[in-house]
């Protein structure tokens, strides 16, 4: 039996693991006893005073209505005293930041392809009169097939109905997401203004980095942004074409800014971008290695400026001399042993009911494999966070709250999680992994958590042959 025990639930459905958490509660994975079925279910407590009874039928009412390759299908809802649970399809590729390598981003075609998704998404929400007023990397997953799904319709409205438009009078989003006309504190247009988030996590994916804080005159980035000075980062990691874009979108004007009908129309979004020749071997995890092996050029630019040299890019994989890997030996969990993720023997089921339910579990590289014991793995991982001067409050044996100030000094808080046991499950060469740790935000910008992850995970581990070897047994 490992430490991640299943919660049963409504008959013949277990919780398995918490997927993610926010100010409404939680997103949980839940999993049929066949092992054939997995579902979401966001979780909200009703006394969470944030969450009102109206706010939460507003969502449901929304998500209802929708149906599209790039919106989380909804399958139904369930009322109980203190819980509201939002039963959706389960995105098991993880959340497009995972694929976003801080300071770096992806390789330019996959950016293109993910920017395409979400315009295809946002445009059916426009279609339909539907605004989603938080477009942020972290609402935006993947499933098995890498389709971009949008969720969290908690601040989504309407703003058009009957052919009839109104504007938007509530502040909503997440700050250095929002569009500038929003921070006005005046009624807006609401596709302008998501049109805007997108081109934000445009921006993250092709640089690894948000532009500004927020998009305010008290905000140097920006001023700069509006004065064209394009020689600073995030700009200068750009290509010229999805420059133009951005510069398209990133208009401070909403009546001027690009529409989803220009965007289409524009000559890096219609580009075929393809993958340029491998430079080194293909590994399986999606992010350290593979970012080598897959730079995109377009036809027009022989190498993308978005991303760096080669040899960059594998600097921020290699080992610090200040690690304490000799202490703790970790592997990171994706993709090979996603079987792990599974909670307990007879959850998996035979061979072919695990093989199905394996492709649709848990995606997310905020996770690695330690070789101790939960115990020597929780007490390394609170070393390493403090000397990094995180504050490091121990909730339970398992469970550690991090908060400290990211790079723009702002709060961030997120959770570390150990599951101890795992180990009996695991393959011969993989059994001393016996630790499963699960990093998660809480609050923050979800990329600057992943700065914080990467800093942990390498100073925790000096040996990547050791990564690579155990990624490699399966
Ligand atoms: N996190 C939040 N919603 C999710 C979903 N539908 N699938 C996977 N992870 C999620």
């Amino acid at each position: 039996m490992t430490g991640i025990t299943p919660v049963p639930f409504v008959e013949g459905w277990s919780f398995a693991q918490t997927l993610g958490e926010g100010t409404y509660g939680e997103v949980k994975l839940a999993i049929n006893a066949q092992m054939t079925e997995a579902v979401a279910v966001k979780i909200i407590e009703l006394k969470k005073a944030k969450h009102s009874y109206d706010s939460i039928r507003k969502e449901v009412a929304i998500h209802k209505m929708l149906n599209h390759e790039n919106v989380i299908k909804f399958f139904g809802t369930r009322k109980e005293t203190d819980h509201q649970y939002i039963f959706l399809a389960y995105a098991s590729g993880g959340e497009l930041f995972d694929r976003i390598e801080p300071d770096i981003g992806m390789p330019q075609n996959q950016a293109q392809n993910f920017f395409r998704q979400l315009i295809e998404g946002v445009s059916y929400l426009h279609s339909l009169g539907i605004t989603h007023r938080d477009i942020k990397p972290e609402n935006l997953l993947l499933d098995e097939n890498d389709v971009l799904k949008i969720v969290d319709f908690g601040f989504a409205t309407i703003f058009r109905h009957k052919g009839r438009e109104r504007k938007i009078d509530k502040w909503c989003g997440t700050p250095p997401y929002v569009s500038p006309e929003v921070l006005l504190q005046k009624p807006y247009s609401a596709e302008p203004a998501d049109i805007w988030s997108c081109a934000i996590v445009l921006v993250a994916m092709l640089a690894g980095e948000l532009p500004w804080d927020e998009p305010s005159l008290d905000c140097d980035e920006y001023c700069s942004w509006l004065q064209h000075k394009i020689q600073y980062s995030p700009w200068k990691k750009i290509g010229t074409l999805p420059l133009a874009l951005l510069r398209k979108i990133l208009d401070e004007n909403p009546a001027k800014r690009a529409t989803v009908q220009s965007i289409r129309k524009d000559r890096w979004f219609k580009e075929q971008l393809r993958q340029k020749r491998r430079l080194s071997s293909p590994v399986s995890f999606p992010y350290s290695k593979r970012k080598v092996a897959a730079y995109s050029v377009s036809e027009s630019e022989e190498m993308s400026l978005s991303q760096p040299e080669p040899g960059i890019a594998f600097t921020t994989s290699n080992v610090s001399d200040e690690s304490v890997g000799n202490l703790l030996h970790v592997t990171l969990s994706q993709p090979v042993h996603a079987e792990n993720m599974l909670l307990s023997t007879q959850l998996l089921g035979t061979p072919a009911d695990s093989q199905t339910a394996l492709q649709r579990l848990v995606k997310r590289m905020t996770r690695f494999w330690s070789n101790k014991s939960s115990h020597d793995t929780m007490t390394a991982i609170s070393d390493v966070l403090q000397k990094l001067e995180h504050t490091v409050k121990k909730v339970t044996a398992t469970e550690l709250t991090v908060t400290t100030k990211d790079r723009r000094r702002r709060k961030l808080i997120f959770k570390v999680f150990v599951y101890p046991g795992v180990g009996e499950l695991v393959t011969s060469q993989a059994k001393d992994y016996q630790t499963l740790v699960d990093v998660r935000l809480s609050k923050g910008d979800g990329l600057e958590m992943k700065r914080c992850y990467d800093n942990l995970f390498k100073r925790l581990n000096m040996d990547l042959m050791i990564r690579k070897s155990v990624v490699g047994a399966a």
